[in-house]
Formats: structure tokens, C-alpha cells, sequence
């Protein structure tokens, strides 16, 4: 089909959900894209953070055909190869914890809300404090644990026992958190509100808060997670260990998992029965995250990450120009924040040079090309970007 024709088709049969780029993309490999016209562009955008890999990496493919053909699914009331395995990695990773495995970021999180509920033994540790700002997902418990009013007032009312505090502010968490608190729940970096890290010292005050009475700590790591930050889990940055962690997008290389990871004693509130899905931790996707884990590990790719966002970030900076405000974030998860609402205009021009970035808030870039991204690339990408700022910011003035 020709890009007009699936735009139309879009329009007639697809719930109108998403503000869409007028592409339509076919084949991918690497750090490279191609839509239907033939057009190749450099991929900054991952499928947000998820194609960490880079788009069909051979051993992926290779696992999941191999999976696909030998069984694709059974339910979860029998015992796969793949799933332990995957669970075994993971706890091979953190050094901790067991692990549920769902298939998308808002389920690992709903999951890990659920649990810190059981844990906490229901009424009054009922409560999740998180932060404005944050993203934790769509369905109604993690939109409301989402600190995104704007993203709420169509759906009010949402669950009551959420409550959110301001992002980094130490004081309004110390007094958020009491005797109904079962978990607070954090991004390391919050990606969706415009890829803000933490502090780490606030991370560090947070794990003594919940210590000193009684809460979970959960570090939603759905974006940051495996590799993205330049560490294997963005909270090492911090020093800081949670009770639970969620991950998600570049566990499945691409195909739909997600993992709610949590202390053993914790894990261990849950009894069968409390909680269960029908695709999560199939075979076929399980296998997959495998392969994937050892691409990162084969090929270095947290090292690369961090590698090559220090030369992004120091690239960017070197061509400062009135038109940036701040150039942050942690190893290939970075925000440009720049002087005007242009976010939009810079993402739309960077397409049509041949770059897919996108932009989280209207004034914010944020650039998470796949953790095998080359020097070369990184410099072309950080050269166009540049251009195009420092033209925009000209015109403004
Ligand atoms: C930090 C974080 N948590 C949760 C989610 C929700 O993930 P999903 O869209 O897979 O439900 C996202 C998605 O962007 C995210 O960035």
C-alpha cells in the first residue's frame, strides 16, 4: 500500500489514539529505517527506547523463528524452558529478586501496585505516592499513578489512592509518605515528562523514607531499563537497590513482554491465583529476550551506550547556540530542552533530512537511537540536529 492509502485506511478503521508522523515504515536493520516510498532515515527515536538492538538483529530474528517453530504458546498453567530461563537471567542481572512477566510497561507496573498492596496487608497501606511529571503508563491504576494531570481530566474520576508529589522535592515526599503508603513509586530518569534524571540523592533519601516507615520502593525503569542509561539498570547510577523494579520496552528486542521484578520476601506476598496473564512470558517472546540480553552482553552494547551518549551530549554542547536551553539525560536517554515550544517543527524537519527523533513535551528532543548506534551515526545525527536548532533559533531572534 502507498503511504496515502494506509493514512486513509488509518483514519477510517483505527481508533484516532495517535497523533501520527505522516511515514509509514516497512523494513528496518540496525539503525536504519525505510517507509514505503523507499526513503532511509537514521532511527533516534527506537520505538521509544525499545529496539535496543538495533531493528532485526539477526540473533533475535533467529530466536524467535526457531521458538515460533518449535512452540509459539501454551498457557501459563504449564510449566516453559524459556520463561525460567528468562526469570534466571534477570535475577542473574540484579543479583535479586523474582520476576512476573506481563506484556507491556503499564501491566508490569499495575502488577507491581497489586503487589505492594498485598504486601502491605490492605487497609490503610493502600496509597502509592509518585511524582508530577511521571509516566507509568494508561490503564486506569497507572494513569492515576501517572503525575500528568492534563492526561487524567478526561477519565476522572480515577482511583483516590494516588498521590503525587513534585519530582526531586525531598520535603514533599517526606511528608507524603505515612501509614497508608504501600509503595512510592519512581522513574530514575522520567522519560515521558521530558527525560528528567533524579537526583541521585533524592533516590537515596527516598530508599531511607520507605525504610523508616514501612513503604515499598518501586523504580520504574520501562524506559531506562537494560542497557539505555549506560548501566544495566538506571538506579546503579544512585547506588540506590528498590524492593520492586519494572521493565519493559527493549526486554523483547522489539516484541511485546514487560517484568515486574521483586525481592524475594516481597515476591513471595503473592499467592496463586492473585495474579495471572494469558500471553505473558509466552515462549516465543521469552526466548527472544534472551538473545536479546546476550546481544548486550556479546556486544558491549551498556558500554556503547554510555560511550556514545557522553559523544552525543558533548557534541550537542559544542554547538550550543541561543536556541538550546540544556542538553541532559543519562547514556543514550537524552532530552534537548530547547528556547521555545519548536520541539515539534525541529522533529518534523529532522524527518524530512533523513532523522526520526521525537519530542516528549513541547519544548524537549529526546534522542534514544538503539544501543548499537556507531560514531558515525552519532555525529551525523548530533551535526543535522545542530543545523537545525542554531536555523530556528536564528529565526526567533
Ligand atoms: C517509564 C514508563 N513507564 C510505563 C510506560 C508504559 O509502557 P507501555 O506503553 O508499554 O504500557 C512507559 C511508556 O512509555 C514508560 O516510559
Amino acid at each position: 500500500m502507498r503511504l496515502e492509502e494506509i493514512r486513509t485506511a488509518e483514519a477510517a478503521f483505527h481508533m484516532p489514539t495517535y497523533g501520527r508522523q505522516p511515514v509509514a515504515l516497512v523494513r528496518g536493520e540496525g539503525c536504519r529505517l525505510w517507509d514505503t516510498g523507499g526513503r532511509e532515515y537514521l532511527d533516534f527515536v527506537s520505538g521509544i527506547a525499545v529496539m535496543s538492538v538495533g531493528h532485526s538483529h539477526p540473533k533475535v530474528v533467529g530466536a524467535i523463528s526457531e521458538q515460533a517453530a518449535a512452540l509459539t504458546h501454551v498457557s501459563n498453567l504449564y510449566y516453559t524452558e524459556p520463561q525460567v530461563r528468562l526469570a534466571a537471567r534477570l535475577h542473574g542481572l540484579l543479583g535479586w529478586g523474582k520476576t512476573f512477566f506481563a506484556n507491556s510497561g503499564a501491566e508490569a507496573n499495575e502488577c507491581a501496585i497489586k503487589l505492594a498492596r498485598r504486601w502491605g496487608g490492605g487497609e490503610p497501606r493502600i496509597e502509592v505516592v509518585s511524582a508530577l511529571g511521571s509516566f507509568h503508563g494508561r490503564t486506569i491504576a497507572t494513569l492515576a499513578a501517572t503525575g500528568q494531570p492534563a492526561k487524567h481530566a478526561a477519565f476522572a474520576p480515577l482511583p483516590p489512592e494516588f498521590r503525587h508529589v513534585p519530582y526531586g522535592d525531598l520535603r514533599a515526599l517526606d511528608s507524603a509518605v505515612g501509614e497508608h503508603t504501600s509503595a512510592v513509586l519512581l522513574e530514575v530518569v522520567q522519560g515521558e515528562g521530558g527525560v528528567v534524571p533524579a537526583p541521585p540523592e533524592y533516590l537515596r533519601a527516598a530508599r531511607r523514607l520507605c525504610d523508616e516507615r514501612g513503604a515499598l520502593l518501586i523504580f520504574d525503569e520501562v524506559q531506562t531499563g537494560l542497557g539505555r542509561t549506560g548501566r544495566w539498570f538506571a538506579f546503579e547510577h544512585a547506588g540506590v537497590t528498590p524492593d520492586i523494579v519494572t521493565l519493559a520496552k527493549a526486554l523483547g528486542g522489539g516484541l511485546p513482554i514487560s517484568a515486574c521484578i521483586a525481592r524475594d520476601d516481597v515476591a513471595a506476598a503473592f499467592r496463586p491465583g492473585d495474579h495471572a496473564t494469558t500471553f505473558g512470558g509466552g515462549p516465543v517472546v521469552c526466548f527472544a529476550a534472551c538473545a536479546v540480553l546476550d546481544v548486550i552482553e556479546s556486544e558491549h552494547l551498556v558500554e556503547n551506550a554510555r560511550e556514545m551518549g557522553e559523544r552525543l551530549v558533548a557534541a550537542l554542547r559544542a554547538r550550543a547556540c541561543p536556541g538550546v536551553v540544556e542538553v541532559r539525560g543519562l547514556g543514550l536517554l537524552i532530552g534537548v530542552e530547547l528556547a521555545g515550544d519548536w520541539a515539534a517543527a525541529i522533529v518534523e524537519a529532522a524527518r524530512e533530512d533523513g532523522l526520526l527523533v521525537n519530542s516528549p513535551t513541547p519544548s524537549v528532543l529526546r534522542l534514544a537511537p538503539p544501543l548499537v548506534v556507531s560514531a558515525a551515526e552519532i555525529d551525523r545525527a548530533a551535526g543535522l540536529l545542530a543545523d537545525l536548532i542554531e536555523r530556528r533559533g536564528e529565526e526567533e531572534s
